[in-house]
């Protein structure tokens, strides 16, 4: 496995540590582990605390601390090492860093930051997964850019990703719409209306069904017709998945998103009765009132349920025959899910019932659970019909962004172009701001604030820095020699070092699974260059100090364009 090679301080401060400490059984692993970067920059850059080394060596922590300090040579990496208490704190010297991390950025260009960590081992990745026959709603809007998410950076990190979407295209309530549909629909009505008309029958189950229970039946009826290949029940359902393909297809445009597989749910429905045999067969299946089930009492879950009463295959049933046929097809070495919360009991429950299988494997089956999607503190939900489509919401960003265009900058050229790709960045970069696992409110006037921490700012800024560069008529050849001292005021040396912690965040919102280490990441940058261009005038009569300066702009722009381009939204040039 190729490590990085980019520079890294914490592996230098590792070795140079374990080295001093050559004689204990304390490595450069746990040293590299330890290391922190201190809130408080007037410390040092990275600091190492002495607690745990204190365990091991049996002395003091600030006693570690200060005899690290008198044994190791700083030079040249790091201006000084100074204790404060039980912690040992590096600055770092500013020369090498600045011309390390700009002459590596401007060497790789969009490149920089991508490594051969994965070595070409797969990760499937399961994502976006809309119902069939139900409208592409906003909730399905984080699955869809969180998996995309992932997609890119470990296909970055030298892993080869897998990009499936598994629609949602089997179950009951194929069984209800079918139902619906023969009560209260027409073909006129579906061609005329299609999923909002699809969506209206569905709802309208729902409302008749609770006063009329026999309806329930009819549609499991349905649904069985459906698994048993009835021709009438195929041919409904095939034009219904292909009514909702179409819709979904323009928002993935909108996106600019696609897929390596589109293999949904009804894809396995020839694989379950192999899955339930071997259940059979290793003694794991139960029946309970009629139905089967795979009991999880001992690991105190409710039980797993296999096959219902009628005999119909249940969702967890089609992820296993899924996870399987996964494993087989692509020897995956991990496979994420990136569902609801909501779901995180039917994914424990299934993979532990392939743990039961005897599969080890089962062990690289990760759920990736997310929060709700807000709009405007309302929940959203399909049974209720009160639904915010997805497409809406994308056109509405695009058509507010265009009047904002059009009263800041309304000679700017191709401006519908610009105003899809900011607009489609503000509801994207929305859904992945904030920590997965929390619930996202989302608001026009925070998302599409050119000032505030969103998608817009990000844009704003890259276009920005490609400005400078288009007026200096900067190109990359044009910086390489070029002189780091004039580099070494505060705000530039604040930028250098946050484009220094690219590649470290990159792999950490890749093994946390956690986009918004990649927005926040990019926050930052943009932040530190905006102070950096307040304070400091880039095109000056000073050539040589000039050239530095634009170096540095050059970075930022590169690293802003790949960052947004991992997060899936377009940096324009000009806006
Ligand atoms: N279609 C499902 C839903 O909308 C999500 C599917 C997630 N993937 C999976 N393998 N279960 O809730």
């Amino acid at each position: 496995m190729q490590k990085n090679s980019y520079l890294d301080y914490k592996r230098i401060i590792a070795q140079l540590v374990s080295g001093v400490l050559a004689e204990t059984n304390i490595d450069a692993e746990m040293i590299y582990g330890l290391l922190e970067y201190p809130p408080n920059q007037e410390l040092g850059d990275l600091a190492l605390p002495c607690f745990q080394l204190s365990k091991v060596l049996k002395k003091a922590p600030p006693l570690i601390a200060a005899q690290l300090q008198t044994q190791i040579d700083p030079a040249p990496y790091f201006a000084e090492v100074q204790t404060a208490g039980a912690y040992l704190n590096f600055r770092l010297a500013p020369e090498p860093l600045i011309t390390n991390v700009l002459g590596k950025i401007l060497e790789c260009g969009s490149s920089y930051g991508a490594q051969n960590l994965g070595d070409g081992e797969k990760i499937v990745i399961d994502y976006s997964a809309p119902n069939i026959a139900k409208p592409f709603h906003v909730g399905h809007l984080s699955s869809t850019v969180i998996g995309n998410v992932l997609y890119n950076i470990f296909n970055f990190l030298g892993f080869i990703s897998v990009g499936i979407n598994y629609l949602g295209d089997w179950g009951t309530q194929f069984g209800k719409l079918i139902t619906a549909y023969k009560k209260w629909g027409s073909e006129a009505e579906v061609k005329q209306g299609l999923i909002k008309e699809l969506t209206r029958l569905y709802v309208k189950f729902h409302t008749e069904a609770e006063a009329d229970p026999t309806l329930d039946e009819e549609a499991r009826e349905w649904f069985r017709k459906i698994e048993n290949g009835d021709e009438e029940a195929l041919k409904l359902w095939k034009w219904f998945k292909e009514i909702s393909l179409e819709e979904f297809q323009r928002v993935y445009d909108i996106l600019g998103i696609s897929f390596d597989s589109m293999a949904g749910e009804s894809f396995y429905n020839d694989k379950i009765k192999a899955v339930v045999d071997e259940l059979k067969e290793k003694n794991l299946l139960e029946e309970s009132d009629g139905a089967s089930i795979v009991d999880l009492e001992l690991y105190g879950m409710p039980p797993c349920l296999i096959l219902k009463k009628d005999g119909s295959s249940l969702y967890a049933t089609r992820d296993i025959a899924a996870a399987l046929y996964r494993k087989k097809t692509y020897q995956f070495s991990k496979a994420l899910y990136v569902t609801g919360m909501a779901q995180s009991l039917h994914f424990q429950q299934w993979f532990k019932v392939v743990e039961l299988m005897g599969y080890d494997w089962a062990k690289d089956l990760v759920h990736v659970p997310f929060g709700l999607v807000n709009l405007k503190g309302e929940k959203l939900s399909t049974r209720t019909g009160r639904v915010v489509l997805l497409e809406d919401l994308l056109t509405t960003a695009i058509q507010k962004t265009l009047e904002i265009i059009e009263e800041k900058n309304p000679d700017l050229p191709q401006k519908a172009q610009i105003a899809q790709d900011v607009g489609v960045g503000a509801v994207v970069f929305g859904a992945l701001s904030v920590n997965r696992i929390k619930d996202v409110t989302f608001s026009w006037e925070e998302a599409l604030n050119f000032d505030g921490e969103t998608g817009p700012y990000l844009q704003y800024t890259h276009a920005r820095a490609c400005s400078i560069l288009r007026k200096a008529d900067f190109q990359g050849e044009t910086g390489i020699n070029f002189e780091p001292e004039k580099l070494n005021e505060p705000a530039a040396l604040k930028v250098v070092k946050t484009l220094y912690l690219f590649p470290e965040r990159i792999i950490a919102a890749a093994t946390e699974y956690e986009p918004s280490i990649i927005c926040r990441y990019l926050i930052d940058l943009a932040q530190d260059f905006n102070w950096f261009y307040h304070e400091c005038q880039v095109l000056v009569a000073d050539q040589d100090l000039s050239r530095a300066r634009l170096v540095l702009v050059s970075a930022v722009k590169t690293l802003l364009a790949t960052g947004l381009g991992l997060l899936g939204i377009k940096a324009p040039e000009q806006m």
